[in-house]
């Protein structure tokens, strides 16, 4: 590494239905981030992993390339491609490793392989100006997706260990399910967002799980919103639609007590003074304000990502490529992807 040049890490995040490639400067200063979403899967109700595979092979070379151009660099001036390596959609992934691979031989700059998770965890320290703050270690992530929900003790950037994790389904699996058996369209947890503003989140009583220690559960409260509805539209079919916004904010507001419950308690097993939260549900307003309120009574500190830096993005694995390359921990060539691995 040439301490006097600048460097420059290109982030590739192609784990699931999102093409997202982003540059990031010293210090973890963002320079670009473009990510082309994919609308193909919407009439399927999910992610339909064939159909994202082919679609990241359509986006990735468009994105990189506007990635670059946004950051008012060239190819050349980069020092590293930071690639998602898991876990994900296997085919999806495949796309984003060979494509960094090839561009690394022919640019002769390394690869550095990210965890997707720990993207989500180091998201924090994307910095968009100089002066932005980023939590001091150690400090909680609660990690709330489609996929995972954990409670993280991040040490250090590559030290991290998960306190707690779903035994079943993850956070934004109960919002997603829930709202199709409302009948609202996929991923249904924004859809659940907005209609929980309007409703009252004491309306409907839905199971909590009794799991001990920090992990969780979230079957349980599906089962219970469906045979809540079940039961309740066979009495008036239009009770859903009647409904809609009360059974929304009380789902919410269900999902909000499960995740901070074991919160508050890993706040005062590890006695950290920082908190913050990741993934696609930390885009929740009322997951947004719970956090808030629950950091401020308890004298912690809270970090609440922008939106935008919630749900699969390259930003985040650049700045988490950027602390490995800094650590001149690179990547062989001959790595696969893996679909399901930890933090
Ligand atoms: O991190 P992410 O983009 O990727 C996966 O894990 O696949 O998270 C997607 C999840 C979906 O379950 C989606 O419904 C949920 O994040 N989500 C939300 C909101 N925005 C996205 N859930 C609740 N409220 C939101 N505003």
């Amino acid at each position: 590494m040439n301490e006097n040049k600048k460097t420059y890490i290109l982030g590739v995040e192609s784990s699931c239905d999102d093409t997202s490639a982003a540059v990031v400067g010293d210090g973890g200063l963002l320079l670009s981030n473009v990510i082309a979403s994919q609308q193909v899967h919407e009439e399927y109700g999910g992610v339909v992993p064939e159909l994202a595979s082919r679609a990241h092979q359509q986006n990735i070379v468009p994105v990189v390339d506007a990635a670059i151009r946004r950051a008012g660099i060239s190819r050349g001036d980069i020092s590293a491609i930071a690639f998602t390596r898991g876990p994900g959609l296997i085919g999806s992934l495949l796309v984003g490793t060979s494509f960094a691979k090839g561009l690394s031989l022919a640019l002769r700059a390394p690869i550095v392989d990210v965890n997707h998770l720990h993207g989500h965890v180091l998201a924090h320290f994307i910095k968009e100006k100089e002066s932005d703050e980023v939590p001091p270690f150690p400090y909680l992530c609660l990690l709330i997706s489609g996929g995972n929900s954990q409670i993280i003790l991040v040490r250090s950037y590559k030290d991290m260990e998960v306190l707690g994790r779903t035994i079943d389904d993850a956070a934004g699996e109960a919002f997603d399910k829930c709202a199709k058996v409302m009948g609202l369209p996929y991923p249904g947890g924004p859809h659940i967002d907005r209609l929980a503003a309007e409703g009252d989140p004491k309306a409907f009583h839905f199971a909590r799980p009794h799991i001990r220690g920090l992990d969780y559960s979230f079957s349980g409260l599906k089962t219970s919103f469906l045979y809540t509805l079940r039961d309740a539209v066979r009495a008036n079919p239009d009770f859903i639609e009647e409904r809609r916004a009360d059974l929304a904010a009380s789902l919410q507001y269900t999902i909000i007590d499960i995740l901070l419950d074991k919160l508050k308690r890993a706040i005062d097993i590890t006695g950290v003074k920082a908190l913050a939260i990741g993934g696609g549900v930390a885009a929740n307003s009322g997951v947004r304000d719970a956090v808030e309120k629950l950091c401020n009574s308890r004298g912690v500190r809270a970090f609440i990502p922008q939106r935008k830096f919630t749900t699969d993005n390259a930003a985040m694995v650049a700045v988490a490529g950027y602390f490995k390359y800094l650590d001149g921990d690179f990547c062989p060539y001959d790595a696969t992807p893996y679909a399901r691995v930890n933090i």
